[in-house]
């Protein structure tokens, strides 16, 4: 019979590689939580109007990337990211009448048909997190910084912040004019998706990596001589900010990102180059402080920033134990499988991490396995052995061994697992 694979881009996380992702999560959390934050759960899908209203109708996230499906009468789209979907629950729960800043962080699947390569999924996850409520530079500086710190726990090399600022919506407009009218006279040398670009969205052109493209926008006017005094403001106070906090960053005035709802701040992070290849992006973020309002809500600026998991797993060097258990119970014959039943349950709720092998294996295949596992202690269960009350608990680390009687057990097994891993007889 023909196997059925999973879906391309993909992938299944077996549970050696799933402690690596436990351990990233557990230290984003622990990251977040300590900044004040409380975790959001949002569907994972949504209307697709919801993305198409806030990414934006030309970027490819929306016009090439989306799992859009029609059920019944409903248009529905698997998550490309988490920003749009989290907004949507700050406004339908009125959020801010409760209260004036809003922190909240997420982690869970998206899904974007991407093509799939090393660091790039069609199924991938994010961290991520959002704040509603405060427009200031020095909320945009602390998230950078606590980016840093977070990356510099989890043992990313060399992370870089790219900053840049897109400016207000009358920034992005008269930008966008100026973009146009450099662009069109050399719009035959653009390639095929720039050339629809130029009147769909002319800003995307500058995060073009085709080489035609490229060449065209070396001499384009740079957005930074178009920002406001306000935007500049912004911009100038968000790097008094970062280098009050000492975090190091690169001003890069050609950063665009690929979702059309952001304003003002944008910020990437890369990092482990050697791992993931120059341009791949660990972290992407920036302000959105139109988006609360466009999605039916009063005006509330915001701002985010989401990271890929499976980039910062294959990015951090955390060093991770295998999974391993304290004590394997080896019943030795059909008769006495209940009963080691009964013993597992007993040691696990004493605290004992603890498996019964209940294959009918032989006592050395049951006891090559307690070692595969890492298991200290095996309890050998034998049918005449239990006749009496009794059960044998081997030191696997001194290679000793006792009788214990069924109801001394547990302390038995932990006074064994709390003495020291010596290779000689304990007793
Ligand atoms: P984004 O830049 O589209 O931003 O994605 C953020 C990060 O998600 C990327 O830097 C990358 O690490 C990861 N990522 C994106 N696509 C893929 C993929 N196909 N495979 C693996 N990893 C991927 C956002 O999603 C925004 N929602 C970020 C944000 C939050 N802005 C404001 N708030």
């Amino acid at each position: 019979m023909t196997p059925v694979r999973a879906v391309k881009g993909m992938n299944d996380v077996l549970p050696a590689e799933a402690r690596r992702w436990q351990q990233v999560e557990a230290a984003f959390r622990s990251t977040m939580e300590r900044l004040g934050y409380g975790e959001v759960r949002t569907p994972y899908v949504e209307p697709t109007g919801l993305f198409v209203r806030t990414i934006g109708e030309a970027t490819d996230v929306v016009e090439k990337e989306m799992y859009s499906f029609k059920h019944r009468d409903d248009e529905l789209t698997l998550r490309p990211e988490g920003t749009a979907g989290a907004a949507r629950a700050y406004v339908e729960h009125k959020v801010h009448n409760s209260e004036p800043i809003t922190r909240w962080y997420y982690t869970g699947p998206m899904f974007r048909a991407e093509r799939p390569q090393r660091g790039r999924y069609r199924q991938f996850s994010q961290v991520g997190a959002e704040v509603y409520g405060d427009a200031g530079p020095a909320c945009d500086a602390e998230m950078i910084d606590a980016l840093m710190r977070f990356l510099g726990d989890i043992g990313v090399p060399d992370a870089e912040v790219l900053l840049g600022s897109i400016g207000g919506p009358e920034t992005r407009a008269s930008y966008r004019d100026a973009l146009v009218a450099a662009l069109t006279p050399v719009a035959s040398t653009l390639s095929e998706d720039s050339q629809r670009r130029l009147s769909t969205n002319p800003l995307r052109i500058l995060d073009s990596k085709d080489p035609r493209d490229r060449a065209a926008v070396a001499d384009v006017p740079k957005l930074d001589a178009h920002l406001s005094d306000a935007d500049r403001a912004h911009f100038d106070g968000l790097r008094r900010h970062l280098d009050a906090l000492g975090t190091p960053y690169t001003v890069d005035t050609s950063l665009v990102r690929g979702l059309d709802y952001y304003t003002r701040t944008l910020f990437e992070i890369r990092g482990a180059k050697d791992k993931l290849g120059a341009g791949s992006t660990l972290v992407g973020g920036g302000r959105y402080d139109g988006m609360v309002k466009e999605l039916g809500g009063p005006d509330v600026p915001a701002i985010g920033f989401a990271a890929g998991l499976e980039r910062l797993i294959i990015a951090s060097d955390v060093a991770v134990a295998p999974a391993t258990v304290d004590a394997l119970v080896a019943p030795v014959g059909d008769g006495a499988v209940d009963a080691a039943l009964v013993m597992g349950r007993d040691l696990r709720a004493a605290g004992v991490r603890c498996e019964v092998d209940a294959r009918g294996a032989s006592v050395k295949s049951m006891l090559r396995r307690a070692n595969a596992l890492g298991a200290r202690v095996a309890i050998v269960v034998g049918e005449r052995e239990l006749a009496e009350g009794a059960v044998d608990v081997k030191d696997l680390a001194s290679h000793s061994q006792v009788r214990v009687n069924i109801d001394k057990l547990a302390s038995a097994v932990t006074e064994t697992l709390a003495r020291p891993a010596t290779t000689e007889s304990a007793s």
